[in-house]
């Protein structure tokens, strides 16, 4: 017998479920209040909704089952341009296009996609805007820890429903993968390594048969087309939970880099903090790009070991000091200049955030960073109030 988990006509609105650990999706439809415009960071369907209206609109390329758009539109959502008409879709993700194809033509197949890297290179980011554009909705989450349950893949049982009439379909309280199943939608795990082995295995059997059984009431979900799943998993918990090769059979892997280019990284800053800065009511900084452009050489200086000039080797601290920690030290400036400045975004504004980024192990991170300091930022031209703004807040 098969179970239709019954893609129960709900509008779009309705269509969330709040990235739990369990059960997300019954829980997120009768309970998640509706933020809408008011919400502190939207989905991506919601926040750029217009962007892909106007792609789903002028996209007359074949579309897979169950997909909002072609796998062209699809990237061009993430990758942005102009479409016909003269719309503007902006750039989501910035690196490589290639990379974008291959992760969206793999949800159009039979494999599953597995989104890799280093911390802070997009990977949550691009699974998001993914989906969005796939399916219109990125809210089918399940967040991997190491406590995740067998029940946050599978589905878990309401009790008080299950000890008053035993196990039903009406006790039964879908995963978002489960949903994803039945609606035929895109899924998303996010730190899959993160997930102990055991349960990390519940996939197999959904990504290779395509369905989820429930031998409780002798039933099946079997998904439906249009059904597939994005994980993210970090270079740095490798060894954690490994996928097993079974599992990792399963997954195309796309490995997200590290933006090649100091110019490619400044753009990535500045695009993000812009938005942050918007939807945070913080003022446009005009001139904050020579200051985004400073962050961003001394992450990349400290996190290569060497100067961009090539000339000075240098130590790295223990921190990653990704694109991510950069946007979050920009956007703290941003804000101190707002507030406590006179709006323009100076040196003193994102010193206390570089070094609460760079020194998280306060004794060898500090020494990395006094070196780097006198022997680099101090002997830089048109560095001197920077280089002091720094010995300010090391001191
Ligand atoms: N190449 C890029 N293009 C666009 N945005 C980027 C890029 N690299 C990083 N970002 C930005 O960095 C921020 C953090 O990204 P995200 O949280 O997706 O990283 P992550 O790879 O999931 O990190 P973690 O491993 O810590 O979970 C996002 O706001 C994203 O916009
Ligand atoms: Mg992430």
């Amino acid at each position: 017998m098969s179970v239709p988990v019954e893609p129960t006509p709900v509008e779009p609105s309705q269509h969330r479920s709040a990235p739990a650990n369990t059960g997300a999706g019954e829980k997120g439809r009768a309970g998640a209040a509706q933020a809408g415009p008011e919400a502190l960071r939207p989905h991506a369907e919601d926040a750029f909704a217009a962007e892909l209206a106007a792609l789903a609109a002028q996209d007359d390329r074949p579309r897979p089952a169950r997909w909002k758009l072609s796998p062209w539109a699809v990237a061009t959502y993430l990758l942005g341009g102009t479409l016909p008409d003269g719309t503007v879709i902006t750039p989501k993700y910035v690196g490589p296009r290639r990379i974008v194809e291959v992760a969206v033509t793999t949800l159009a197949t039979d494999r599953a996609l597995l989104l890799l890297g280093v911390p802070g290179t997009a990977k949550t980011w691009v699974s998001e805007h993914l989906a969005a554009a796939v399916s219109g909705d990125s809210t089918l989450l399940v967040q991997g820890t190491a406590g995740t349950p067998e029940e946050a893949i599978r589905y878990g049982w309401n009790y008080a429903q299950l000890l008053a009439h035993g196990p039903s379909r009406d006790a039964l309280v879908p995963s978002p993968v489960m949903r994803a199943m039945a609606e035929g939608m895109t899924a998303r795990v996010e730190e899959l390594t993160r997930i102990p082995a055991d349960v990390q295995d519940t996939l197999i059997t959904i990504l290779s048969e395509k369905t989820l059984p429930i031998p409780e009431l002798g039933a099946e979900v079997q998904a439906v087309r249009g059904f597939n799943l994005i994980a993210t998993a970090n270079d740095r918990d490798r060894g954690v939970n490994d996928l097993s090769s079974a599992l990792r059979r399963r997954f195309n892997t796309v490995v997200l880099p590290l933006p090649e280019s100091p110019e490619a990284e400044v753009d990535i800053v500045s695009r993000r903090v812009d938005q942050i800065g918007r939807s945070l009511d913080l003022p446009a900084v005009p001139d904050g790009v020579d200051e985004i452009r400073r962050v961003v050489t001394v992450f990349r200086e400290l996190r290569d070991g060497v100067t961009t000039d090539r000339r000075t080797k240098l130590k790295s601290p223990s921190g990653t000091l990704s694109t991510a920690e950069a946007i979050s030290v920009v956007t703290g400036g941003l804000a101190l200049a707002a507030h406590f400045g006179d709006g323009v975004l100076r040196a003193g504004d994102v010193a206390a955030g570089i070094l609460g980024a760079v020194v998280r192990d306060p004794a060898a991170d500090r020494v990395v960073w006094q070196e780097y300091l006198e022997t680099v930022v101090r002997e830089r031209d048109g560095w001197k109030d920077f280089y002091r703004a720094c010995r300010e807040v090391s001191a």
